[in-house]
């Protein structure tokens, strides 16, 4: 089949999450300027180069998660275990403004080293970002999709050391990296493979 978005798919539900993925999700943690923490998880999430490390997340509209990143410019993008993908569904909740998700969730908050907004205790790993740019991205027809771009550099990196191997290398199917299918469907890591990318001179 073939379809032109803007004209509609035909199908039950709309498969364009199902093809664009896996999606990793950041488990976005904030500060406001008045020190109410924030979490959220955004799926719309990903690195986008490792020098400088720059990692985004993407807001349908503008939720807490930007807001609170505009007023205090850092984030904590935690990595979602298999073991909290339950806990990381709770915190998606549209709780008030000034409600935390980290007690409504079951989690423990960790002091970050160098930036303001705390980390998942629980997490396998977690990113300390300072925000970069928010960017307003457009359609085709020039206007404001309406999404709204956090950007920011990772200066901190936390790694539960119960995920290294003794090779030192982080054990992405130890931790369960959960991520984002279409539908309610979410996929954990269950086996990895590996391949060397070919030179030219061979
Ligand atoms: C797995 C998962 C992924 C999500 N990804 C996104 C996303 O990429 N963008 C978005 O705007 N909302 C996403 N959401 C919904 C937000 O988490 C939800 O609206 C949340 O209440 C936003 O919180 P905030 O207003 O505190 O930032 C996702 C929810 C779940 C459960």
């Amino acid at each position: 089949m073939f379809y032109e978005p803007s004209n509609g798919h035909g199908l039950p539900h709309d498969p364009f999450k199902a093809i664009v993925s896996p999606r990793p999700i950041g488990w976005i943690s904030t500060m406001n300027g008045r020190g109410e923490v924030n979490l959220a998880p955004y799926s719309f999430f990903n690195a986008i180069c490792n020098n400088p490390l720059l990692v985004l997340f993407s807001s349908d509209g503008e939720k807490d998660s930007v807001s609170f990143a505009r007023e205090r410019p850092e984030f904590v993008a935690n990595l979602v275990g298999r073991e909290l993908a339950e806990k990381m569904n709770r915190s998606s909740v549209n709780a008030p403004r000034g409600v935390s998700e980290f007690g409504y969730s079951g989690l423990t908050p960790a002091p970050s080293r160098l930036v303001a907004p705390p980390r998942v205790a629980e997490a396998p790993a977690a990113l300390e970002c300072r925000v970069t740019e928010i960017l307003e991205p457009k359609g085709l027809d020039g206007g404001h999709a309406g999404v709204f771009v956090v950007v920011g550099e990772v200066v901190g990196v936390h790694i539960d050391e119960a995920f290294l191997t003794p090779e030192g290398l982080f054990d992405a199917v130890k931790a369960g990296n959960v991520s984002r299918l279409g539908y309610m469907d979410y996929s954990t890591i269950d086996a990895t493979f590996a391949m060397r990318r070919p030179r030219w001179e061979d």
